[in-house]
């Protein structure tokens, strides 16, 4: 069936409805990054069943990571201007500790175009929390100075940070506030968790309120908006906060933006040859064509979409062949 036959007429203006879950009109919505998840695959489908559902996308993170860095390394295929042409707009994630190697990657990131660079303080992975990457810079304030004076003074890049509350304390990356209320960033996005919880755990809610109030830039939420009701639920507590991150909703429930903007889908008609579509776009970015790799990724896919419908992932994490997996999707 062609797929426009089964997508909801979306007309901007006349689809979108503001009561349901509270989204109004100056609310946005950004997909997060997701490493070996969100990247071009992923987008490039979700483009096309959901366009306009996020306002943008974070990339999942490039490594600033060598000084040999060109347009041409592998890194920047995902960020390629020709790779993302008609596709949900994104802004490039970096992750690094070595203010000359990042700014080299922003001077590329510059050169594809784009105008914003994200800089990742919230990766929770020991082995790069331990080298002061990710959530490991919010230890290092004069670092996260270099960094951003050095992206700032050089390119004309604008500077967003996507952090969490810290380390083992909750309290490492509000002992930069001060210091990051005098830098000209674009805004903050705040995973109201510390590196140790990594995805685990009640968010820290009251601590988010407390920050919010400290910084004066504008602050993006993240972390465990996973249905409807999560989102009314929070911006009923957040009334102040406009910008919101929805990362591991989106896998579960990929109508989750849509349906937060008052769009309303069949369901049962658009998720199976949305998720064969991911599958193939998957494939379409493998160099060759790998049943093992292939076989993982919608195993991992189908991890996080069984979350959302509430069903056993068993038998999708036992599948033994790309023939099996795809019986068991056309069934669901
Ligand atoms: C598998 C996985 C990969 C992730 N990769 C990145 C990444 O590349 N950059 C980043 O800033 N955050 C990354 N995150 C964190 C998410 O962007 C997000 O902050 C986190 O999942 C919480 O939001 P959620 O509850 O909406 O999923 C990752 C999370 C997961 C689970």
């Amino acid at each position: 069936m062609a797929i426009n036959a089964i997508l909801p007429k979306l007309k901007t203006e006349n689809t979108i409805v503001f009561l349901p879950s509270l989204f109004s009109n100056e609310d946005k919505l950004i997909l997060a990054p997701l490493q070996n998840l969100t990247n071009l695959f992923f987008r490039r489908t979700f483009s096309k069943y959901f366009p306009q559902c996020f306002d943008y996308a974070l990339t999942p993170f490039i490594s600033a990571c060598s000084n040999s860095i060109k347009r041409s390394s592998p890194q920047f295929f995902d960020i390629l201007p020709e790779n993302n042409q008609g596709l949900i707009d994104c802004v490039p994630q970096i992750i690094g500790n070595n203010a000359e190697y990042i700014l080299q990657t922003c001077k590329v990131i510059e050169s594809l175009g784009y105008r914003e660079v994200n800089i990742n303080m919230g990766c929770p992975k020991k082995d790069i929390v331990s080298r002061g990457r990710g959530a490991g810079m919010l230890k290092n304030a004069d670092l996260i100075k270099r960094i951003t004076g050095s992206i700032l003074n050089n390119t004309s890049l604008q500077v967003s940070l996507k952090v969490r509350l810290g380390v083992k304390e909750n309290t490492d990356f509000e002992k930069l506030i001060p210091m990051l209320n005098s830098l000209p960033l674009k805004n903050i996005c705040i995973h109201p968790r510390r590196a140790v919880d990594f995805y685990e755990g009640e968010v820290d809610l009251p601590k988010f309120e407390e920050l919010v109030r400290k910084i004066r830039h504008t602050v993006i939420y993240n972390g465990d908006i996973f249905t409807l009701e999560d989102f009314s639920r929070l911006k009923q507590r957040f009334p102040f906060i406009t910008h919101w991150m929805i990362g591991r909703g989106a896998l579960r429930n990929p109508f989750l933006a849509g349906n937060i903007r008052g769009i309303s889908y069949e369901k049962s008609v658009l998720l199976k040859p949305f998720i064969f579509d991911l599958e193939e776009n998957f494939i379409s970015n493998l160099k060759s064509n790998n049943e093992k790799l292939i076989l993982g990724k919608m195993k991992e896919i189908m991890k996080y979409v069984c979350q959302g419908l509430e069903t056993d992932n068993q038998k999708f994490l036992h599948s033994n062949s790309l023939e099996e997996i795809n019986k068991f999707i056309s069934e669901i």
